[in-house]
Protein backbone atom coordinates (compact mmCIF):
# COMPACT_ATOMS: atom_id res chain seq x y z
CA UNK A 1 0.00 0.00 0.00
CA UNK A 2 2.97 2.10 0.81
CA UNK A 3 4.54 1.79 -2.57
CA UNK A 4 1.16 2.47 -4.57
CA UNK A 5 0.88 5.71 -2.50
CA UNK A 6 4.48 6.82 -3.17
CA UNK A 7 3.60 5.79 -6.70
CA UNK A 8 0.65 7.91 -6.74
CA UNK A 9 2.82 10.70 -5.32
CA UNK A 10 5.83 10.88 -8.07
CA UNK A 11 2.94 10.77 -11.14
CA UNK A 12 0.88 13.34 -9.58
CA UNK A 13 3.91 15.33 -9.07
CA UNK A 14 4.32 14.55 -12.61
CA UNK A 15 1.49 15.80 -14.09
CA UNK A 16 1.63 19.40 -12.00
CA UNK A 17 5.01 20.42 -13.21
CA UNK A 18 3.63 19.53 -17.06
CA UNK A 19 0.52 21.46 -16.10
CA UNK A 20 2.70 24.66 -14.93
CA UNK A 21 5.12 24.50 -18.23
CA UNK A 22 3.42 27.70 -19.45
CA UNK A 23 6.18 27.67 -22.32
CA UNK A 24 4.61 24.83 -23.23
CA UNK A 25 0.97 26.24 -23.23
CA UNK A 26 1.15 29.35 -25.15
CA UNK A 27 2.77 27.55 -28.19
CA UNK A 28 -1.04 26.40 -28.83
CA UNK A 29 -1.96 30.21 -27.85
CA UNK A 30 1.13 31.89 -29.99
CA UNK A 31 -0.83 30.82 -33.69
CA UNK A 32 -3.34 33.61 -33.01
CA UNK A 33 -1.83 35.82 -30.56
CA UNK A 34 1.86 35.48 -31.71
CA UNK A 35 4.99 34.03 -30.24
CA UNK A 36 5.72 37.47 -28.61
CA UNK A 37 2.10 37.78 -27.05
CA UNK A 38 1.63 40.94 -29.46
CA UNK A 39 -0.09 40.24 -32.06
CA UNK A 40 -3.47 41.98 -32.60
CA UNK A 41 -5.64 39.39 -33.42
CA UNK A 42 -7.96 39.81 -36.52
CA UNK A 43 -6.96 43.15 -36.01
CA UNK A 44 -9.61 43.88 -33.36
CA UNK A 45 -8.47 41.85 -30.34
CA UNK A 46 -5.77 43.90 -28.26
CA UNK A 47 -2.48 41.84 -28.11
CA UNK A 48 -2.32 40.49 -24.88
CA UNK A 49 1.01 41.97 -24.18
CA UNK A 50 -0.66 45.18 -24.29
CA UNK A 51 -3.31 44.55 -21.51
CA UNK A 52 -2.20 44.12 -17.83
CA UNK A 53 -1.71 40.61 -15.81
CA UNK A 54 -4.71 40.80 -13.66
CA UNK A 55 -6.88 41.49 -16.95
CA UNK A 56 -5.56 38.85 -18.57
CA UNK A 57 -6.06 36.24 -15.71
CA UNK A 58 -9.86 37.80 -15.40
CA UNK A 59 -10.54 37.35 -19.43
CA UNK A 60 -9.09 33.00 -19.15
CA UNK A 61 -11.37 32.80 -16.47
CA UNK A 62 -14.31 34.33 -17.85
CA UNK A 63 -13.57 32.60 -21.38
CA UNK A 64 -13.30 29.51 -19.79
CA UNK A 65 -16.43 29.94 -18.05
CA UNK A 66 -18.12 31.08 -20.82
CA UNK A 67 -18.97 34.58 -19.73
CA UNK A 68 -16.92 37.02 -21.41
CA UNK A 69 -17.72 37.68 -25.37
CA UNK A 70 -15.98 40.91 -26.15
CA UNK A 71 -15.48 40.55 -29.88
CA UNK A 72 -17.52 37.95 -30.90
CA UNK A 73 -15.82 35.29 -30.48
CA UNK A 74 -15.69 34.12 -27.15
CA UNK A 75 -16.97 30.92 -27.90
CA UNK A 76 -13.39 30.25 -29.70
CA UNK A 77 -11.65 30.68 -26.45
CA UNK A 78 -13.44 28.82 -24.48
CA UNK A 79 -12.52 26.11 -26.69
CA UNK A 80 -9.20 26.94 -26.58
CA UNK A 81 -9.00 26.94 -22.79
CA UNK A 82 -10.99 23.92 -22.62
CA UNK A 83 -8.99 21.20 -19.79
CA UNK A 84 -6.85 24.07 -18.55
CA UNK A 85 -6.79 25.06 -14.92
CA UNK A 86 -6.83 27.89 -12.94
CA UNK A 87 -3.23 26.98 -12.26
CA UNK A 88 -2.59 26.56 -16.19
CA UNK A 89 -3.72 30.26 -16.41
CA UNK A 90 -1.82 31.19 -13.96
CA UNK A 91 1.35 29.65 -15.91
CA UNK A 92 0.91 30.92 -19.23
CA UNK A 93 0.60 34.37 -17.34
CA UNK A 94 4.28 34.10 -16.19
CA UNK A 95 5.29 32.82 -19.35
CA UNK A 96 3.82 36.13 -21.57
CA UNK A 97 5.51 38.47 -18.36
CA UNK A 98 8.63 36.77 -19.60
CA UNK A 99 7.85 37.61 -23.41
C1 LIG B 1 -7.90 30.30 -32.80
C2 LIG B 1 -7.27 31.52 -32.33
C3 LIG B 1 -7.00 31.68 -30.84
C4 LIG B 1 -6.22 30.87 -30.03
C5 LIG B 1 -5.51 29.57 -30.39
C6 LIG B 1 -6.21 31.51 -28.72
N1 LIG B 1 -6.96 32.66 -28.74
FE1 LIG B 1 -7.19 33.99 -27.20
N2 LIG B 1 -8.47 35.09 -28.34
C7 LIG B 1 -8.89 34.75 -29.62
C8 LIG B 1 -10.02 35.58 -29.98
C9 LIG B 1 -10.80 35.54 -31.30
C10 LIG B 1 -10.27 36.43 -28.86
C11 LIG B 1 -11.42 37.45 -28.70
C12 LIG B 1 -12.64 36.70 -28.13
C13 LIG B 1 -13.83 37.57 -27.85
O1 LIG B 1 -14.64 37.80 -28.74
O2 LIG B 1 -13.98 38.03 -26.69
C14 LIG B 1 -9.26 36.11 -27.87
C15 LIG B 1 -9.11 36.76 -26.65
C16 LIG B 1 -8.17 36.46 -25.68
C17 LIG B 1 -7.93 37.24 -24.48
C18 LIG B 1 -8.60 38.54 -24.10
C19 LIG B 1 -7.99 39.69 -24.89
C20 LIG B 1 -8.67 41.02 -24.62
O3 LIG B 1 -7.98 42.05 -24.59
O4 LIG B 1 -9.89 41.04 -24.47
C21 LIG B 1 -6.99 36.56 -23.76
C22 LIG B 1 -6.40 36.96 -22.41
C23 LIG B 1 -6.63 35.39 -24.53
N3 LIG B 1 -7.35 35.36 -25.69
C24 LIG B 1 -5.70 34.44 -24.14
C25 LIG B 1 -5.43 33.26 -24.85
C26 LIG B 1 -4.60 32.20 -24.34
C27 LIG B 1 -3.88 32.23 -23.00
C28 LIG B 1 -4.58 31.23 -25.29
C29 LIG B 1 -3.91 29.86 -25.24
C30 LIG B 1 -4.30 28.98 -24.16
C31 LIG B 1 -5.39 31.69 -26.42
N4 LIG B 1 -5.90 32.94 -26.09
C32 LIG B 1 -5.57 31.00 -27.60
C33 LIG B 1 -8.31 33.79 -30.44
C34 LIG B 1 -7.48 32.78 -30.01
Amino acid sequence: MKKLLACCALICLGVSAYAADGATLFKKCAVCHGEKADKVYLGKVPALKSISTAERLQYMKEYSEGKRNAYGQGAIMKVNLKGLTEEDFKAIEAYIETL
